[in-house]
């Protein structure tokens, strides 16, 4: 008889956006004369940045012509994008990563839940709370936690982001092995300094763990004091591993580009205690089980680093941190605490009610969607989450429509 794996029946039913996506269709199929505007999930709504449109045809065109078809690339990504993410996302910082330390793939969300294989099942994890699901839930998966009680997993190392800290959780007092960090935070929107970082360095190094760093939302970045990158930190190639995507630096939610920075200065011990290349060990896992992102999506990709792609990704994340002011100025007015959005997507907004009947509230009072914080974790809740993603008008209508809502 065939056997399931049982960590999944750990799992809370289904993953957070489903279940939201799931109570608004209902909500639409009851309602469907009342239009829903989508607060909630991280989902960019403007187009792909010119360079990239033009990018994106001149590789198709390649692909139709024997002389410049490409078939299977290496799975690692193109040299052209590896060294033009060196160059400018690393190298222009100040922060020493080689193009071959550089994986390309298909996103932030497979990597960062993929990672966790390589490391073995009694790793110490440290988990930040409230936290992208993707980080517990894919540890769940692989048995790494025990039951869910109250709405924590036992094994775990929780790091509360809560008012009283400002969101940015304190190191532990307990060792952990493997350290899940996101800055600029989703879903708190807030920020770490170079201090708070190098303190958690500090931290892996005395406990020869890894930090897996998730810095998907640094194009968001406005404030020249904040690290854009783990790396910026002196000795963190040697403890650190980190994520980055295009998806919302350049709209590529749909389009599918990300990359993972693996240094090979990074080690783990093996069961005898000898040291082992974690870029070895992404390598194999790497080229075992995926066959690299598209060509032409790859090139759509590189051309964000040309000087056009520069600006007009920076018009784009320009674009939504003015409707992320907006959402803060209109929770302000409604004497509603909130953190993030200034260099963040995001709104983390301190409601003091408990979350999902918030969010019922929003949606059926005012036809706006956002996410409940306790989706995200026990600290999470109390709070929502807004998200900065979307067009200006649905921001106003939607703001406009909470403002009464709330009256
Ligand atoms: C979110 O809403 O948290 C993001 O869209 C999730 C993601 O990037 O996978």
């Amino acid at each position: 008889m065939i056997r399931i794996n049982e960590n999944y029946t750990k799992l809370k039913a289904s993953y957070l956006f489903t279940d939201i996506a799931r109570r608004v269709t209902a909500f639409v199929a009851a309602n469907p004369t009342k239009p829903v505007i989508r607060l909630g999930i991280g989902d960019v709504t403007e187009p792909l940045p010119p360079v990239c449109i033009a990018a994106l045809h001149a590789a198709t065109d390649e692909m139709a012509k024997r002389e410049t078809f490409k078939g299977y690339g290496p799975e690692q990504g193109y040299a052209f994008l590896r060294e033009a993410v060196a160059a400018h996302d690393y190298a222009a910082r100040g922060c020493a990563i080689e193009a071959d330390e550089i994986f390309i793939s298909d996103g932030s969300k497979c990597d960062c839940g993929n990672i966790q294989e390589i490391f073995s099942l009694d790793t110490r994890l440290a988990i930040p709370d409230p936290v992208y699901p993707v980080y517990i839930d894919t540890n769940v998966m692989a048995g790494r936690t025990g039951a869910n009680v109250d709405g924590r997993y036992s094994g775990v190392t929780y790091l509360d982001s809560t008012p009283a800290n400002g969101y940015v959780p304190a190191i532990p007092a307990v060792a952990t092995d493997l350290i899940y960090l996101c800055f600029p935070n989703n879903p708190t929107g807030a920020v770490a300094t170079k201090a708070q970082l190098a303190a958690w360095v500090a931290y892996a190094k005395k406990n020869q763990a890894i930090i897996l760093f998730d810095s998907a939302y640094e194009a968001y970045i406005r404030d020249p004091a904040i690290p854009h990158s783990i790396y910026e930190i002196e000795g963190a190639r040697d403890v650190a591993i980190e994520f980055r995507s295009f998806s919302k630096t350049a709209g590529f939610t749909g389009t599918r580009c990300a990359y993972t920075v693996v240094p090979k200065s990074l080690k783990a011990f093996d069961a005898a205690g000898k040291e082992q290349s974690v870029h070895a060990l992404w390598n194999r896992r790497h080229t075992t089980k995926f066959n690299g992102v598209a060509y032409p999506i790859q090139k759509a990709a590189a051309a964000i680093f040309t000087p056009e792609g520069q600006q007009q990704t920076r018009a784009l994340t320009d674009f939504y941190l003015g409707n992320a002011q907006l959402i803060r100025d209109a929770m302000a007015k409604l004497g509603l605490p909130c953190v993030g959005g200034d260099n963040a997507p995001y709104i983390w907004i301190n409601t003091g009610r408990d979350s999902w009947e918030f969010f019922d509230l929003l949606l059926n009072k005012a036809q706006v969607v956002c996410t409940p914080g306790a989706g995200f974790g026990k600290c999470g809740e109390g709070h929502v989450r807004i998200s900065a993603f979307n067009t200006r008008a649905n921001v106003e209508a939607a703001l406009a429509r909470i403002a009464s809502a709330l009256k």
